[in-house]
């Protein structure tokens, strides 16, 4: 894919992140999703791609933008996969906590990984500790993996995990080690981006969350020189056999990188939200609004921090409420 593409995928994160940034603690997390995706969507438009959605807001029958199987683009080439979650961290804008972001991700055709919107299983890691992790491995010996690696005791490594009961067993085995633990309500692909951001004081993730999130966040490590495993975890027979029909033939495989992107031609962009480990959130003044995102690409690993002032009153298609067609053709 051309490295131009990049910016303009920045401008695709942006326009939703401006859109639902309006709505951070009103406590109505389906209408800033809503804002998101329908400011996500009309975006798209104005991209030279030929792009098709594979990861997106569900299933074509109860999503309906950015459903899978969408087109999204001018429908030029190149053909793409998109995997799109214009809202990540729904609960986080409604109760304006931190780490909510815009994402996509997009790599040539057939690509990325098709995952129904189940859950997965997943262990990440930075670079630093890259080769050290083993999703079928006892906690205790990814912690001491990825302590050699990173040439820390395992009492300073900090692992984030998903607040839920269903880890109360991963966060005991932490804290019998020993390991600084933190502990997240949403929002695991920033969490699993930050594992390979030096700064962020985050060392490997664990734990169970989205099937969608966990593609993007493997996108985003890839750009990093990190690592993500993760196993598809279909609740009932439905579940199986969507992960069947989206291509997976064994819906317990063990996912690698190499599972999640096919190649080493993929682009992340994410845009602030809420402030977070990573990004600033949006702040909107008057007639201005900034935004702060990060784009990467794996070709090339650069990773750029984009830090942009808005028009607002130039860009009137920014500002959360509902969009008409004559708003696209603006
Ligand atoms: P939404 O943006 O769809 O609300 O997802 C937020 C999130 O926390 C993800 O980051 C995470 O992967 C998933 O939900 C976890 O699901 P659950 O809340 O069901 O445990």
């Amino acid at each position: 894919m051309e490295r131009e593409l990049a910016l303009e995928f920045v401008r695709v994160t942006e326009a939703a992140a401006l859109a639902t940034g309006r709505l951070m603690g009103r406590g109505d997390k389906e209408s800033a999703d809503d804002a998101a995706v329908k400011a996500m969507r009309m975006a798209f438009d104005t991209v030279y791609i030929d792009g098709v959605v594979v990861i997106g807001e569900g299933e074509m029958d109860e999503a309906p933008m950015l459903y899978i199987g969408e087109k999204v683009g001018a429908g030029t080439p190149p053909q793409v996969d998109v995997a799109v979650d214009p809202l990540e961290g729904t609960n986080l804008v409604a109760k304006g906590l931190p780490n909510a972001l815009s994402v996509l991700s997009v790599a040539p055709r057939d690509c990325l990984l098709h995952a129904p919107d189940i859950y997965m299983d997943k262990i990440a890691v930075g670079p630093g500790a890259k080769g050290c992790i083993d999703l079928d491995a006892p906690v205790e010996r990814n912690l001491r993996r990825v302590s050699e690696a990173l040439g820390k005791k395992v009492e300073d490594i900090v692992a984030v995990i998903l607040d839920r009961p269903r880890h109360d067993h991963i966060v005991k085995e932490l804290r019998r080690l020993g390991a600084r633990v933190k502990l997240i309500s949403d929002g695991d692909v920033s969490a699993a981006i930050a594992t390979a951001v030096e700064w962020s004081g985050v060392d490997i993730l664990f734990g169970i969350g989205g099937a969608p999130e966990g593609v993007l966040a493997a996108a985003a490590l890839k750009c990093m020189g990190g690592e993500m495993q993760g196993r598809l975890a279909p609740e009932d027979d439905e579940e199986v056999e969507r992960v069947k029909e989206m291509g997976l033939e064994d819906p317990a495989q063990l996912l690698l990188m190499s599972d999640f992107i096919k190649g080493d031609d993929v682009i992340f962009s994410a845009t602030g939200i809420t402030d977070g480990d990573l990004l600033q959130g949006v702040r909107y003044a008057g007639n201005t609004a900034s935004t702060h995102s990060v784009v990467m690409r794996s070709q090339t690993g650069t990773i750029r921090l984009i830090q942009a002032t808005h028009r607002l009153d130039k860009k009137p298609h920014y500002v959360a409420r509902s969009f008409s067609t004559a708003d696209r053709a603006g």
